[in-house]
């Protein structure tokens, strides 16, 4: 059996009011892939922070590669070899991907900065890689998936033999995640231990070798993968067994609510035409840039639309920009929560309180703090939102719980249509149940529910009626019950040529 390269025991980490990590232990073997699996808030990020010198420790020991370290910072991790992809992106956006990938650690020629020699070590390691990308291109300018294939190569530039990679997947396509599947295969043969952090446990098969397991803030068990099953894994996630993943309810489809005809919105929202009815959810399903998210950004009026009809309930409606949609009541929960959802500054409170302002001022504009502490707890309570108190800054929550402050802020109005973009990124099985059941509590009380999702198990087994696009055009629709997931595959690459003929 390989030598174990990293062991933490009894590690202890404290937040104010939160007890994030209690008596921890971790173990990490070279060539292992370890899966880091755990609820929302379980403190799975905070563990690796600890391993990779982002926080400190408050109790505990630390041995990596035999040697017991004291508190290491980033720079220290580095140095004995770990290397971190953060869930969140962290890249300097105005930098190219040279400069973000040797940030911390320049080229330097006498007294100048290098881009010659970054950039060429930056395109070997690219090409090694197989990325397709210069690196001389500013990072903002980025789609998020090829944004985050640069955290990768960056964590990789460091000839880390310790990676830990929090939800690398979440943002990419299935192309790029092939890509890194074959990156982390590769790793593993030169003796690389990697720490795999992801909520969704289906592409774990391809990977894993051991998984360790977390429920709030506490170690729970270690077990080979083989070993296990899904089911199993599941029920010590959450402390109970999950009956139903996808759990769907039936309603009579009444009349039309929302329509949208002809939309056109750049190179993206071509010809768009769709309706939703009352008692119905209805999910869009495509492959990543097919144009669904420019679809509801459109709608929401945050990019011009330059063409098309919005008809709710039967009366057109125009919309320039996001409070036109707010005040008809089309609502928008986005697709990437830290640059679009959230004020990660701010308290979750105010997120929720921002959109509702027109609801809990007074006439003279103060805020009533009654009916603010009111709508908080509310959606605090309905989605199960974990935090000691609503004065925490959105920020600091994990992953899961951003995401639902994001829709919880729209709780609260009485919208006619409300539109989740990728609603369940990076969000556990048991908080995604939450969600869907949140959709499906819309479903019955008649409000017109849009379900953007690149998840096809999730879109099949939720939404009733599936819209499929590809490429900034809808190119068919089934009825979730009796399609397939090929059916979907096909008809979202209608204009991909080589996909389709399989090359
Ligand atoms: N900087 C911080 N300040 C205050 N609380 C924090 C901070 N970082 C994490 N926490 C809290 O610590 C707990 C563990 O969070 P952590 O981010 O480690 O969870 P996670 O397992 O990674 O969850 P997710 O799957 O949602 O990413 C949560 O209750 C979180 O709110
Ligand atoms: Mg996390």
């Amino acid at each position: 059996m390989n030598e174990i390269i990293v062991s933490m025991e009894n590690i202890g980490k404290s937040f104010p009011g939160v007890k994030a990590l209690d008596n921890v232990r971790f173990e990490l073997r070279s060539g292992e892939v370890m899966a880091l699996l755990g609820e929302n808030g379980a403190g799975k990020s905070t563990l690796m922070k600890i391993l990779s010198g982002v926080y400190t420790r408050d109790e505990g020991k630390m041995t990596i590669f035999g040697k017991e370290c004291g508190d290491l910072n980033p720079k220290l991790a580095q140095e004995v070899g770990v290397a971190i992809i953060h869930q969140e992106l962290n890249m300097c956006r105005h930098l190219s991907v040279a400069e973000n990938m040797f940030l911390g650690r320049e080229k330097v020629k006498g007294m100048m900065l290098s881009n010659r020699e970054m950039e060429a070590e930056a395109k070997r390691i690219l090409d090694e890689l197989k990325i397709e990308l210069d690196p001389k291109q500013v990072v903002g300018d980025l789609p998020v998936s090829k944004q985050q294939m640069v955290e990768i190569a960056k964590a990789l530039s460091t000839n880390a033999k310790i990676l830990i990679m929090d939800e690398p997947t979440s943002s990419l396509t299935s192309k790029e995640i092939e890509d890194l599947f074959r990156i982390i295969k590769e790793l593993k043969q030169k003796g690389c231990g990697i720490v795999y952090i992801s909520h969704r446990l289906e592409e774990l098969q391809h990977i894993v070798d051991r998984v360790t397991i977390m429920r709030d803030g506490q170690y729970i068990t270690t077990m080979n993968y083989a070993d296990t099953t899904l089911d199993e894994i599941i029920a010590h996630m959450v402390g109970r067994e999950i009956k139903e993943k996808f759990p769907r309810v039936t309603c009579e489809k009444g009349k039309k609510i929302f329509e949208v005809k002809h939309l056109n919105a750049g190179r993206m929202v071509r010809d768009v035409s769709f309706s939703v009815y009352e008692g119905e959810i209805v999910g869009f399903a495509g492959l990543m840039g097919a144009g669904r998210t420019e679809t509801t950004r459109a709608i929401f009026g945050i990019d011009k639309a330059e063409s098309g009809e919005i008809i709710l309930d039967g009366k057109e409606v125009t919309i320039n920009k996001p409070q036109d949609a707010i005040r008809a009541g089309i609502v928008l929960a986005p697709e990437d929560r830290k640059k679009d959802g959230l004020c990660t500054k701010l308290s979750i409170r105010h997120n929720i309180a921002l959109p509702n302002l027109d609801l809990i001022c007074n006439k003279l504009g103060v805020v009533l703090s009654k009916k603010e502490e009111k709508i908080c707890e509310e959606a605090v309570k309905n989605l199960r939102i974990k935090t000691p108190n609503v004065d925490i800054n959105a920020g600091n929550l994990s992953g899961g719980n951003q995401q639902k402050v994001v829709v919880g802020k729209w709780l609260a109005r009485n919208s006619r249509v409300v539109i989740f973009d990728e609603p369940t990124r990076g969000i556990d099985v048991a908080a995604k149940v939450e969600i869907y059941n949140l959709m499906n509590e819309l479903k019955k009380q008649g409000i017109a529910v849009m379900f953007v999702s690149s998840e096809m198990p999730e879109v099949m087994g939720i939404a009733d009626r599936i819209i499929v696009m590809c490429d900034g055009k809808i190119t068919g629709e089934v009825m979730a019950k009796e399609t397939t997931q090929n059916e979907i595959l096909t008809l979202a690459t209608r204009f991909d040529k080589k996909m389709v003929s399989g090359e």
